[in-house]
């Protein structure tokens, strides 16, 4: 799959400087796989150095935030941790309002009791194990998908429960290349950490939307949080007696820059690919699944914006929601377009023709796989009507804040509503709702959210299969007439669940025929009740045929190129990609630079868009050229760089590491004309986008004032 692609964009651009390197591989490999190609590219450290189990190594300054959605790096003896500013954000915005607003002005801790409550764990990778033979020999093809999940499961539990013993580790077991291997996972999770450091989001997020997933690029993105272990330096959680983690590795950073051709590599933990995706697959990509984020994400996106645009405290509350909801939706937009633009139907047809052929010249082979892929044509054409409802139920009906909220009165409910009524129960989830309140309504806006119902609800009611709505819900709509704006004031009216006061007053004397009754929660019940009920198992076993084709295809896909490294999809398990610094063609006539700098920032200023105003500050540093040690060797300042890594959602935040092991960016965009990169990789075009470390300590030390945090850092000159 990947030489393909390779081949046919070498015939496309025959002159371009350098080749991109598709991988993201596993870091217990790479001494086999990897390790001699990383030489020749410039590496200079050994593969212990990177991965090893026993001693100290680069691993074990990386760590997963919260579940996997973004990475971070330690860079002192103290736990100091750099991430993304976009991964920041939510605890940014969350600690937010119109008296401190961090998102406006930035936030520094000059001393660590100022530090802030993140609200999300981090944990460090202590080993991984491939348990693919102890799995797979339980395993055959004669067995039923259900039969087959079931053993999976069976040994990864036992596996997981062996390997945890007694000790506080996280032990997960994940699947590889669509079911075909498997490796075991040990973590160490640290649940206090806290917010040092901010910029303000003109820089962190300089050129906003507009820019979002574009080179050249001018934004530091990047925050710094801090790591707490109790006194043996083990995982705690949040108390004021603990301290400063001390990590086994932390990075030196490298005042020295880089330049064209220099060795890069990034460790982190991408979320997800879909490299193996066949073109049945990219057909549904762009007639169902890309089409249908596109268009109701950003009839939410034009109701946010203009009711952020309104008043000041909304602006705020709802800053996180929209650049979650904005990122994906500009994502979906070019990852349709380069798509289309990059032909790579096309190529995955050649792809499976070859494989095709591949699998008619032998007879076991054609035992084995023939009809695979006619499965996958089969499998999307009767998914297609019930996956785009799924996408419906997420995007749509749960985008409404009001019916996702009141989701979580359903264990009340029922609890209200048993035989034998439990009180302590009772008052206890009674507590537990009345403790979400506060968190809930300081970030909703009822005026967005009824008009976010309005629009959600008829995109749902008119594009939706029929016979796939639940009658009370259509009955509901038909009572209005086609006027969605009347019954969003009428539910909104009426709902609990939408205004702080009313919900709290129904808590302190909660009935069940409240909930029963209110058209919000109704509306929430019947959507799922009929989607579990009716229109689930009305698939019933084809989701299973899709995820057998997928398994036979890629274990074919494998054996075919048994000569060649291959690596897995992402799957939010940690990574190492390496390649080098470079420029890039994204069109004919036009050639990128690799390196933008301070001046492109006041080349972009705009004072009446509020994506691109530049600090005053920042922009006398600039006039000055006032960059002290940070300066580049002309004395210019680099803001952000690129280079041909493989990456993905998920890295965001991740090390950007030289052939030293010294950090010398903070890795967060890709570009534009590679969208469908994680689809396709594109050798050619695709970019990773970093910030210059130099630009990070740059405005740490001169724009904020806070030469302490440097101080902890160790500076390689
Ligand atoms: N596209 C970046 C990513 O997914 C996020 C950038 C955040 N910036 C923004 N303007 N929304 O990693």
């Amino acid at each position: 799959m990947k030489k393909i692609a390779i081949l046919i964009a070498g015939f496309m651009l025959a002159f371009a400087p350098v080749r991109a390197d598709e991988g993201m591989w596993l870091p217990m490999f790479v001494k086999r796989l990897n390790y001699a190609d990383m030489q020749k590219k410039g590496l200079e450290l050994t593969a212990e150095e990177i991965y090893s189990v026993n001693n100290s190594s680069l691993k074990d300054a990386i760590v997963r935030l919260g579940r996997g959605f973004c990475t971070g790096e330690m860079i002192s003896d103290q736990g100091l941790m750099l991430t993304n500013h976009h991964c920041g954000f939510g605890v940014i915005q969350q600690h937010s309002s119109e008296e401190h607003n961090y998102l406006d002005n930035g936030f520094w801790a000059m001393k660590k009791s100022d530090e802030l409550k993140a609200g999300f764990s981090v944990s460090f990778l202590v080993r991984m194990e491939d348990v693919t033979e102890a799995i797979n020999s339980q395993l055959n093809e004669e067995m039923s998908f259900e039969e087959r999940t079931k053993t999976i499961k069976m040994i990864s539990d036992s596996l997981e429960k062996e390997t945890k013993g007694d000790s506080d580790y996280d032990v997960n077991v994940k699947s590889f290349f669509n079911g075909n291997q498997f490796f075991l996972f040990v973590y160490e999770t640290y649940p206090d950490v806290r917010l040092v450091g901010a910029p303000p989001s003109s820089i962190g997020k300089y050129g906003g939307d507009t820019d979002n997933w574009m080179w050249p690029r001018h934004t530091g993105d990047f925050t710094l949080f801090r790591v707490y272990a109790d006194k043996d330096n083990k995982p705690a959680e949040y108390s004021e007696d603990n301290v400063p983690y001390k990590p086994k590795h932390h990075l030196p950073i490298s005042l020295k820059g880089v330049e064209e051709g220099d060795f890069s590599m990034i460790f982190g933990y991408p979320g997800s690919t879909d490299r193996f995706l066949t073109s049945a697959g990219i057909k549904y990509e762009l007639e169902t699944r890309q089409p249908t984020y596109v268009k109701l994400r950003r009839q939410v996106l034009d109701i946010y914006e203009d009711e952020m645009a309104k008043s000041e405290a909304t602006r705020i509350a709802y800053a996180s929601k929209h650049a979650s909801i904005s990122n994906y939706w500009k994502y979906f937009k070019g990852q349709s377009a380069g798509l289309k633009r990059l032909k790579v139907y096309d190529k995955k047809k050649a792809q499976e023709d070859a494989f095709q052929a591949w699998v008619d010249k032998d007879a076991d082979r054609k035992e084995l796989y023939s009809g695979v892929l006619e499965g996958f044509e089969t499998a999307y054409s009767e998914l297609k009507e019930v996956n785009r409802l799924r996408i419906y139920l997420n995007e749509a009906i749960f985008r409404i804040e009001a019916i996702a909220y009141s989701r979580q009165f359903s264990n009340l409910k029922s609890l209200l509503e048993a035989e034998e009524k439990d009180q302590a129960k009772i008052d206890q989830e009674i507590e537990r709702l009345k403790g979400g309140l506060d968190d809930h309504y300081k970030d909703y806006s009822k005026a967005i959210d009824q008009r976010v119902f309005a629009a959600m609800i008829e995109a749902y009611h008119k594009d939706i299969d029929a016979g796939t709505q639940p009658s009370k819900v259509k009955e509901m709509i038909s009572k209005f007439k086609g006027d969605y704006n009347k019954m969003a004031a009428s539910v909104y009216d009426k709902t609990l669940f939408a205004d702080k006061k009313v919900t709290a007053d129904f808590l302190n004397s909660p009935k069940a025929k409240s909930i029963d009754k209110d058209p919000i929660y109704t509306i929430m019940k019947e959507v799922l009740n009929h989607y579990y009920q009716e229109v689930r198992p009305m698939i019933g076993t084809k989701e299973e045929g899709l995820a057998r084709s997928e398994r036979l295809f890629v274990k074919g896909w494998l054996e075919m190129n048994k000569d060649k490294s291959i690596a897995p999809d992402a799957n939010s398990t940690m990574r190492v990609t390496y390649g080098q610094v470079g420029d890039y063609v994204p069109r004919d006539a036009v050639k990128y630079d690799y390196i933008t700098t301070a001046q492109g920032i006041l080349e972009k200023e705009d004072p009446n868009n509020h994506e691109f105003v530049v600090p005053e500050k920042l922009k006398t540093l600039i006039q000055d050229k006032d960059y002290g040690q940070y300066a580049d060797k002309d004395g210019n300042l680099v803001v952000n760089f690129i280079t041909n890594n493989d990456i993905t959602g998920g890295n965001s935040g991740s090390p950007m590491i030289n052939g030293k092991g010294e950090l010398i960016g903070t890795a967060f965009d890709g570009n534009w004309e590679a969208m469908s990169g994680d689809i396709a990789f594109e050798t050619e075009l695709q970019r990773t986008i970093g910030v210059d470390i130099r630009y990070t300590l740059f405005i740490i030390d001169k724009f904020a004032g806070a030469k302490h945090l440097v101080d902890e850092m160790t500076i390689v000159k």
